[in-house]
């Protein structure tokens, strides 16, 4: 019987979760609203709103799931990667609360995290397990050979997946982060209106930076010739960008699933939340015979219910962390 308090902190995104037993009893997100009107993550903006947050987090959590923090038996946090700032709120007040309660730490890698949320619901994959791990930060795709036994096969040389989507936001005046509006516009658009270009990659690894500069150059012309092109394209545009990116994101993952045979295919991450990618995957794996596994949206986006299930794995394998463990803004080597 494990009863483990999870905190997740590592950019805007302040939360925490009960797990009892591998099951998650809360799971609470504060997504910090200040960061819009920038454009992009303030990181000095964002630990002082994780500062002023995260009692009132962890409380919420522990309420729902009518737990006591007396009853405890680890605490978990996000040791990495992520903004300095904003992990050091989250891993302090973690290792203070366990050292009052006088409980032990797990410390819990963010990408890991993403991809234990597959672990979440049932059914649950089976290894060897194929994931496309699509974030504001990160573009991979990763070959699990169990929990903690991971390859990485394929990577961006450049941009994030996340931050084509909002970084073109940005030069379409979306506020950040434009990811989910992309998403909703694009819905009720012509997703062949315009074409962007396919970037060009060895592997399974991904480049952004050309796509990017490519809209952001398209954008520009189009507003020269008509300056209401976006107010009158808007679901255009998002369609036909959601597009280049969606597909090119599935043809890399299809190269990385037919070389490797594995028929268990998945995708986690914040642009894991997007709609047109979980059609889009859940059609191609119909055509190519893959079992898809999803994650439920709540488990997409930052959340600490996934770093709650990678803790319960932890813990149940006797893996603790020490009072002198410090964060690691940078991926682990
Ligand atoms: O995993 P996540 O919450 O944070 C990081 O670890 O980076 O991912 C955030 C990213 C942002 O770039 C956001 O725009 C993108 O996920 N995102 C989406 C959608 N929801 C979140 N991108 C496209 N469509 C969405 N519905
Ligand atoms: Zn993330």
């Amino acid at each position: 019987m494990s009863k483990i308090l999870a905190i997740e902190s590592s950019c805007d995104d302040t939360a925490a979760a009960v797990i009892v037993n591998n099951r998650i009893l809360s799971n609470v997100t504060s997504s910090q609203k200040i960061h819009e009107k920038y454009g992009g993550v303030v990181p000095e903006l964002a630990s002082r709103e994780h500062q002023k947050n995260i009692l009132f987090v962890v409380d919420g959590a522990l309420e729902q799931a009518h737990i006591n923090k007396n009853e405890l038996d680890a605490i978990a946090f996000t040791q990495g990667p992520g903004l300095m700032g904003s992990l050091l709120v989250g891993v302090s007040f973690a290792k203070a609360m366990a050292l009052g309660l006088g409980i032990p730490i797990i410390a819990i890698d963010h990408l890991e995290a993403h991809l234990a949320a597959h672990f979440i619901d049932k059914p649950v994959p089976k290894f060897p397990f194929l994931c496309l791990l699509v974030s504001g930060g990160h573009t991979q795709i990763v070959k699990m050979n169990g929990i903690t036994d991971i390859e990485i096969l394929g990577s961006t040389t450049d941009d994030a997946a996340g931050e084509a989507f909002d970084k073109a936001a940005k030069i379409l005046g979306i506020p950040y982060p434009g990811g989910p509006l992309i998403d909703k516009y694009g819905k009720d658009g012509n997703l062949h209106a315009y074409q962007f270009p396919l970037p060009e990659v060895p592997g399974y690894n991904y480049s952004f930076s050309g796509l990017k500069t490519a809209f952001l150059y398209f954008v520009r012309d189009k507003m020269k010739a008509d300056p209401e092109f976006i107010r009158h394209n808007m679901a255009d545009i998002c369609a036909s960008y959601q597009h280049r990116i969606v597909s090119y994101l599935i043809m890399q993952l299809e190269k990385a699933a037919i070389d490797s045979g594995i028929r268990e295919i998945g995708i986690s991450g914040g642009v894991a939340a997007n709609s047109y990618l979980r059609k889009l995957i859940t059609q191609k794996g119909a055509t190519m015979g893959w079992n898809i596994y999803i994650p439920a949206l709540q488990y997409c986006t930052d959340n600490a219910a996934m770093v709650a299930i990678a803790a319960s794995f932890k813990y149940d394998a006797g893996v603790f962390a020490d009072q002198a463990t410090t964060p690691y803004p940078r991926k682990k080597q």
